[in-house]
């Protein structure tokens, strides 16, 4: 079974696995709803579970998704396109505060105030519409360091917060985890710091079997003790690897065991 919320990614899997016939079930779902689809297939608990976060060459690379700083396109950035939010109502309708948390909280952008501020002057006369309008008003808000554009931050928050990317994260781990059967293993690759350290915290708090505090006179049995740890420390693409495929430079899969 195959969940993406993206339809263009269904339809492009549906070819590319047809060759596996009925062994293979494609649904355009948000993982966070895995539990409603697992149940309208009549599913009750599952072998195992991978979630393959993030976005997609696909997605990254159609200029009319709007996730890419290098090609021209409208600042929509919806995986799911049934969904009403896009980058562009966020860039023009949000308060200079509200941006400034986004492109700090989830873009860890160290400019986020000066950006945000600049960004809400600007749009009173120019609204923004198209990714490289944004791009470079940012780049002339910053200017450029180094080798990176000075708007992939401001991208990814904006992103994250089209499709509140780290709020389905944890829903998704607490759906998936509550139908794993004993055994059965979670395996979730991250693409930045801000995703791998919910996973590694949900597996954290769900693998030690007590709990102890400096109050209490002894350890008490943990209530969300359900996983071993399969893998203590993140695993990253080899040197090899990485020259292979740049873009697997900033995977981290972690593994844990359904207990
Ligand atoms: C890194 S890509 C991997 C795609 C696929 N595993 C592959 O190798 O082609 C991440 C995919 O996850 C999808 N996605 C991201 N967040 C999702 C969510 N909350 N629910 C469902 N799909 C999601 C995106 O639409 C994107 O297609």
């Amino acid at each position: 079974l195959g969940l993406d919320q993206d339809p263009d990614a269904i339809s492009h899997a549906t070819g590319r696995l047809a060759q596996f016939g009925g062994r293979v079930t494609l649904r355009q779902a948000n993982f966070r709803d895995a539990g409603q689809v697992l149940d309208s297939l009549g599913i009750l608990g599952i072998g195992g579970a991978l979630l393959d976060l993030g976005i997609s060459s696909r997605q990254l690379e159609n200029g009319d998704r709007g996730f890419s700083l290098m090609r021209n396109g409208p600042l929509d950035m919806r995986m799911d396109p049934r969904r009403d939010l896009t980058a562009a109502d966020i860039v023009n309708s949000y308060s200079e505060e509200e941006l400034t948390r986004i492109f700090r909280d989830l873009g860890e952008e160290p400019a986020s105030r000066r950006i945000a501020s600049q960004l809400v002057k600007q749009r009173k006369t120019s609204p923004f519409h198209e990714t490289i309008q944004l791009a470079k008003a940012i780049e002339k808000i910053v200017g450029r360091h180094g080798r990176r554009h000075p708007a992939t931050q401001i991208f990814q928050a904006l992103r994250m917060e089209v499709n509140d990317e780290l709020q389905a994260l944890q829903d998704g781990l607490l759906a998936l985890a509550s139908r794993l059967e004993p055994g059965a293993r979670f395996a979730v690759i991250a693409f930045h710091s801000l995703e791998d350290r919910i996973v590694k915290n949900f597996f954290r708090d769900r693998s030690r079997e007590f709990l102890d505090r400096p109050e209490w006179p002894e350890p008490r049995p943990n209530p969300d003790f359900q996983f071993a740890l399969v893998t203590s420390k993140p695993v990253e693409p080899s040197p090899e690897e990485q020259r292979e495929n740049a873009r697997s430079r900033s995977a981290k899969l972690r593994v844990a065991e359904r207990i």
